[in-house]
C-alpha cells in the first residue's frame, strides 16, 4: 500500500463539485485515510508551494490557493502517488484525458481543481505539512 496527498482546490469546493470529486477518489479504489476542510493562511499555502517560490505564477497561486476553503486528503491504495495523477489529468485542464478531474472540473491551468503529489517522497513530506501522524489510520 501506498499514500498520497490530494488537495480539492477553492476553485471545485466553492462550485459544488467537492462530492464528486471524492466519489470519483472512491470509484479508483481510493481509501480517504484523512480529510479536513481548511481555509488555507498564506503562509501554510506559501510553504506548501516554496518550490516554485520566484516563478511567474507563484502570486497567482497563492493568491487562488487562499480564496476560499480546500479540502485536504490523505489517500491510500496500491500506486497510489501515479494513480491520483493519473485520476487528476494533466495540470493544464485543456490537454487533461476525458472523466478527469481536471478536464471535469478544471477551467484552465491555474484553477485546476486538484492537487496530487508527484513522488512517494514528495507525498510523505506533503501529508506531514497537514495532517498528523495519528490521523493517518
Ligand atoms: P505543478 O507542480 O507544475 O503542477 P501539478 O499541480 O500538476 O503538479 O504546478 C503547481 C500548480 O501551479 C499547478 O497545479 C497550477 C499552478 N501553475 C500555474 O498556475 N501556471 C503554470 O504555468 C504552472 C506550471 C503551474
Amino acid at each position: 500500500m501506498e499514500r498520497t496527498f490530494a488537495i480539492i482546490k477553492p476553485d471545485a469546493v466553492a462550485d459544488g463539485n467537492a462530492g464528486n470529486i471524492l466519489a470519483l477518489i472512491e470509484k479508483n479504489g481510493f481509501k480517504v485515510l484523512a480529510l479536513r476542510k481548511q481555509h488555507l493562511t498564506r503562509p501554510i499555502a506559501e510553504g506548501f508551494y516554496a518550490v516554485h517560490k520566484g516563478k511567474g505564477f507563484f502570486e497567482e497561486l497563492i493568491a487562488f490557493m487562499t480564496e476560499g476553503p480546500v479540502i485536504l486528503l490523505a489517500l491510500e491504495r496500491e500506486d497510489a502517488v501515479a494513480k491520483w495523477r493519473e485520476v487528476m489529468g494533466a495540470t493544464n485542464p485543456e490537454k487533461a484525458e476525458a472523466g478527469t478531474v481536471r478536464k471535469l472540473y478544471g477551467a484552465n491551468i491555474g484553477r485546476n481543481a486538484s492537487h496530487g503529489s508527484d513522488s512517494q517522497e514528495n507525498a510523505a513530506i506533503e501529508l506531514a505539512w497537514f495532517f498528523r501522524g495519528y490521523e493517518l489510520n
